[in-house]
């Protein structure tokens, strides 16, 4: 296909066709205790020559503000299921001394706790969402943590907080009935998980004016019948408003890997055959979200009931030379291709999926941000560009997006991989449009077909690089990073873009 031939895809967008909206929170985050995420990550401590406040660092506090971060998940993951509460809040020299089993076998000081959290969301100007521990904690722990964070008056755990120094009940926006109870989680089967969760959510009480958005610990990848477990007993209890619910979300975890789970494939050594069964992979989850939907559906037509995807990115095996438990990676091109392709599904799911979180913010596995542990020098990943480049989706009206012409597809593990993904949206008046060439050697041209609006200006953005494996280093921090693109023309039905190989474009315009 060379440009502006006859095979040019069109793509046709209806700007006066708003569709569900796009949840900001489907741009949220994921910080776990696991390797160098909090400790080395957001949190160095108050003596730490790095500029900080309270212990959090302040650089990455400031490159996530740019991308207007919406919420973050805490403390885990796996670590969620063996954490007490209790160990992180007090004074910091007198915490409790842990051991975080799942990862690195590490000894925990529990300097970053409660509080420290909730001052980093503060910080961030991101909503809480805090993990809460099924696994191998209490009923009652649970409970106490929602009071201790939430309650006003002089009830005995707002008392404890004020005595550890916070005056003001906290806003917690999330909270999880444990994670992945299928696994590390307790290793649970679905109906013994689902009633666990019925009984911990009805002790997460509201004792603020915002309600709770509770979430179950839902499926792994393609297990519909845990959905299903967890719909048919847990989402329709308590009457019709999604409030009255035992839950109000559900949550869905798929990672991205080129290879078998015991050999992920390298972060930064791959071949072309490798990065189109990534895009395949990675294509994937528009799959498990229709799947896991209709279930959902079938209970809850009227979509009252949130898809949480709360962990979601590329895996890959560790860099050579590091912790294996600490799940250090780069992040290239492809791992930017893979975020790229991953919200245009959440877009085409907006009525569904209501949250979605990265696994995970800082140096580990599809991270934002890459510390350097001796220097300190923070990287800004070719990810957090593409969550950069979309953060006018957030909070958007979706609109779909027709496609006239062949989109070009290659066979991958035995199926059609199609190498061009898009998505839309409106928000008064502007429009964003996000556009993946995923051919990792075609250069292509899309016409956009813009209808029922007047287009009065455009700009446009494009990421790509050299070569799929193209990274950004401390020594080389922007080989990876957004430009204006210039390949955008007038076109008689609206606008002509160029799309280089293995490239991200966002096109923006501005209506009437
Ligand atoms: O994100 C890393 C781990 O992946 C999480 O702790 C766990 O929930 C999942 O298996």
């Amino acid at each position: 296909m060379t440009p502006g031939s006859a095979d040019t895809l069109t793509a046709v967008i209806n700007l006066d066709l708003p569709g569900p909206t796009i949840s900001r929170h489907i741009y949220g985050h994921f910080a776990e205790h696991l390797g160098r995420c909090i400790y080395g990550g957001f949190y160095v401590g108050e003596d730490s020559e790095i500029p900080n406040e309270g212990g959090i660092r302040l650089d990455v506090v400031d490159a996530l503000r740019a991308l207007r971060i919406p919420n973050l998940r805490w403390p885990g993951g796996c670590f969620a299921d063996e954490y007490h509460w209790r160990d992180g809040v007090g004074p910091r020299e007198e915490r409790a001394r842990t051991v975080n089993s799942h990862w690195g076998d590490v000894v925990e000081d529990n300097s970053f706790g409660t509080h420290e959290f909730m001052q980093l969301c503060e910080l961030l100007g991101a909503e809480p969402y805090i993990n809460g521990n099924v696994g191998s904690g209490t009923v009652r722990e649970m409970s106490e943590w929602v009071e201790y964070l939430t309650r006003a008056d002089d009830s005995p755990m707002a008392a404890l907080r004020r005595a550890n120094g916070r005056d003001e009940p906290w806003q917690l926006s999330f909270f999880g009935i444990g994670n992945e109870a299928w696994g590390c989680g307790g290793n649970m089967t679905a109906p013994q998980y689902t009633h666990l969760a019925r009984q911990y959510a009805t002790y997460v009480r509201n004792h603020g004016e915002k309600p709770v958005y509770k979430i179950a610990a839902g499926a792994n990848v393609d297990d519909y019948a845990w959905t299903e477990s967890l719909m048919k007993s847990l989402s329709g209890l308590g009457g019709a408003h999604a409030q009255h619910k035992h839950v109000q979300g559900l949550s869905l975890h798929y990672y991205t890997h080129s290879g078998p789970w015991e050999d992920k494939g390298e972060a930064t050594r791959f071949d072309d055959e490798q990065y189109y069964v990534t895009m395949k992979r990675a294509q994937r989850m528009g799959e498990l979200v229709r799947g896991h939907a209709a279930v959902m559906d079938s209970y809850d037509p009227e979509r009252t009931v949130g898809l949480i995807i709360d962990e979601w990115g590329t895996w890959w095996n560790v860099e050579e030379g590091t912790n294996p438990g600490f799940l250090y990676q780069q992040n290239t091109l492809r791992d930017a291709l893979v975020a790229s392709v991953h919200f245009d599904i959440f877009h085409a799911f907006a009525d569904r999926v209501a949250m979605a979180n990265i696994a995970q913010t800082v140096n580990v596995l599809q991270a934002m941000i890459l510390t350097d542990p001796d220097t300190g020098a923070l990287v800004l990943t070719p990810s957090y560009h593409v969550f950069e480049m979309n953060t006018g989706h957030h909070d958007a009206a979706s609109l779909d997006v027709g496609i006239k012409g062949e989109i070009p597809t290659r066979e991958v593990e035995g199926a059609e991989l199609p190498l061009f993904s898009t998505s839309a949206s409106v928000n008064g008046d502007t429009a964003l449009i996000s556009l993946s060439n995923l051919d990792a050697e075609t250069a292509r041209t899309v016409v956009l077909d813009l209808r029922g609006r007047t287009v009065t200006g455009h700009s446009a953005r494009v990421l790509t690089a050299p070569t799929l494996h193209t990274h950004n280093t401390p020594e080389q921090p922007d080989a990876v990073a957004p430009v204006a693109h210039t390949g955008v023309r007038e076109h008689s039905n609206g606008l002509e873009v160029d799309l280089p190989a293995h490239s991200y474009v966002t096109v923006q315009l501005q209506l009437v």
